[in-house]
């Protein structure tokens, strides 16, 4: 596994505190995604409808800072560049995919970072944060969202969202994934996870998609 190194070439991820190797879970998915990165662009449906409904829930918009985390290849950059953002953060663990992301868009406003989203420090408050066909990969739901609240500023957007709807994910993530999978939330309990942080505002579950979202709180929770 690559030493962390800073890499001013914006064609390049920057590779920030990988050590996936010492966490067996995340060593796992940073492998399993680095044998799918070659073949990923090719086999990933893309629903431009249904990722413009989810930006939209995110807050996506012109002069918004975003964060995507566990961007993967970079699927949703097009999106951003299309509604004008003016930075995009994209973060993904394994080199494979962060690699063919920072390749995607060639603009200043682009930066990719390969590491682990939850031992990054926060580089810059955003606007919003997208988890696009992730949040299974994480084996904590609790740690990780308790790190993306603090990313994002008072005001900002969180939005959890999928391609499919929960019983096609199930099926879809029995199928080889099993391993570097945990079952998804459902709505309730996504919004219960998120509720001490964020206002939630956007629950739903369908055949075809998956979204819960919300606004960050401006006071830090009571626990
Ligand atoms: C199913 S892929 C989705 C990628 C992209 N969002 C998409 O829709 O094409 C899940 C991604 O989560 C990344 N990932 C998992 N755990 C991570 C972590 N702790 N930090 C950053 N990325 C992570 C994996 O490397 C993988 O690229």
């Amino acid at each position: 596994m690559a030493e962390p190194i800073i890499n001013v070439d914006q064609r390049e991820p920057v590779f920030a505190g990988l050590k996936p190797a010492g966490d067996r879970w995340k060593h796992q998915v940073a492998t399993f995604f680095d044998r799918l990165a070659p073949e990923w662009d090719a086999r990933t449906v893309i629903d431009e409808a249904k990722i413009n409904y989810i930006l939209d829930a995110a807050g996506v918009k012109e002069n918004t800072v975003v964060l995507d985390v566990a961007c993967g290849t970079g699927v949703l950059f097009p999106y951003y560049l299309r509604r004008d953002v003016t930075q995009v953060i994209g973060v993904d663990i394994s080199a494979g995919m962060a690699r063919l992301a920072a390749k995607k868009v060639d603009d200043p406003r682009f930066m990719v970072i390969c590491g682990d989203i939850e031992v990054l420090p926060v580089r810059r408050f955003c606007d919003c944060c997208v988890v696009y066909n992730a949040f299974p990969h994480f084996e904590d739901p609790p740690r990780l969202i308790n790190r993306l609240a603090q990313w994002l500023k008072p005001g900002g957007r969180l939005a959890v969202a999928h391609s499919m709807g929960l019983e096609a994910l199930r099926r879809h993530h029995t199928k080889g994934a099993a391993h570097v999978s945990r079952e998804m939330l459902s709505t309730d309990k996504m919004a219960e996870l998120l509720a001490p942080w964020f206002e939630v505002d956007t629950k739903i579950a369908d055949q075809e998609k998956y979204l819960v979202s919300g606004k960050r709180k401006k006071e830090k929770p009571h626990f």
